[in-house]
């Protein structure tokens, strides 16, 4: 794939396909219960602003993660569907099961480069959890589903510390072996800065083929839009992020939310990277879940659209390079 090339050296692919994970990952840490309609509204306007992969939710136990309680009403909304890929998470058979009568034709499983992680998020080791993940994975590939996968902890874990990029590439490519189409590295607790996300990345290039690589960064540390960066340089093109960079994980303490959706679309038209995204309707999507949930948006670039309103922002064609 050719591209724009910068002063560093890096060859950036055309376009970026962006997983909008906002709607699980962005609202899974919340304590209120967002109201169904929102959630609704909030996908209903990500779609308008031409989002194509839009993560609706999980069937996990309700127990676990209340907020995600009522992911088949958000997949019945949307089974007659946009056109719009919306990928469900899915723990164990049982939220198989759930995620296919509801309508999902996409699920995502989610395994953890560590021990500690995988027993504090899924209850089990991280051998059994991997089982587990092959039995969901076969049977969604058995029901004609698509199976997305997740590497947690790609880089550092809350409880054991940094990990070998080694690590987190051998259970990518496991995942690969189990169907995945795709699989998402990812910065669990925001504490990578590009030397490890590009040790990290560059590991997962190796392990299984670039166009299955997708890269998932917290910003905790404010690192994710430079991480990210730091991998299109090596030639990733799918990126995770987060409206108005909601998000967190309840078994991750700490960790802040994910890149902002808003921040990432900014940065690629300004490198001439196609999204086909409306970034003001993007941030319109922001403004109101961020109303919903009582604070202002995560998001720099966001807020900085905002501040400016409509008629002093700048000219879309004065934003490339
Ligand atoms: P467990 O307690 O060992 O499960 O949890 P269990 O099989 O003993 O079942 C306990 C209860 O949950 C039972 O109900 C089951 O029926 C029910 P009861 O009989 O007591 O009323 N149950 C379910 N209900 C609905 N859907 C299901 C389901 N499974 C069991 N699928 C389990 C094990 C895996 C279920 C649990 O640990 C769990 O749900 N974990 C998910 C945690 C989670 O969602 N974490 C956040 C997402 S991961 C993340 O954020 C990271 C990511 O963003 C990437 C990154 O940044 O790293 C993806
Ligand atoms: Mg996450």
């Amino acid at each position: 794939m050719t591209g724009i090339h910068r002063a560093s050296g890096g060859a950036l692919a055309q376009s970026v396909r962006i997983v909008e994970v906002g709607p699980r990952d962005g609202l899974q840490n919340e304590k209120g219960i967002v109201p169904l309609a929102a959630k609704l509204a909030l996908i209903e306007g990500l779609v308008a602003a031409g989002l194509q992969t839009i993560e609706a939710g999980s069937f996990v136990a309700p127990r676990w993660v209340p907020q995600m309680a009522g992911t088949d009403r958000v997949v019945a909304h949307f089974r007659a569907g946009a056109g719009v890929e919306m990928p469900v998470l899915v723990p164990n058979l049982r939220g198989l099961e759930l995620a296919k009568a509801a309508g999902a034709r996409t699920v995502a499983v989610f395994a953890a480069a560590t021990e500690s992680f995988a027993r504090a998020n899924l209850n089990a080791s991280r051998q059994d959890s991997l089982a587990r993940f092959a039995d969901v994975a076969a049977g969604a590939r058995a029901y004609g589903m698509r199976v997305r996968g997740y590497v947690s902890c790609a880089v550092h874990c809350p409880y054991e510390g940094w990990v070998e990029p080694g690590v987190a590439a051998e259970l990518a490519a496991s995942l690969a072996d189990m169907g995945c189409y795709e699989v998402s590295m990812c910065d669990t607790t925001g504490a990578a800065s590009p030397g490890r996300a590009e040790a990290m990345a560059k590991a997962a290039i190796t392990a299984i083929p670039m166009e299955q690589v997708a890269v998932h960064f917290h910003d905790t540390f404010g690192q994710a839009l430079v991480n990210t960066l730091t991998c299109l340089e090596l030639g990733v093109s799918v990126v995770d992020s987060s409206v108005s960079g909601l998000g967190g994980c309840p078994y991750s303490p700490g960790a802040a939310g994910n890149l902002a959706t808003e921040d990432l679309v900014y940065m690629l038209e300004g490198l001439g990277i196609a999204t086909g995204i409306d970034l003001d309707a993007l941030a319109a999507a922001g403004r109101q879940i961020s109303d919903v949930l009582g604070r202002r948006p995560a998001s720099r670039a966001a807020l900085a659209l905002a501040a400016r309103g409509p008629a002093n922002a700048p000219r879309k064609d004065h934003l490339s390079n």
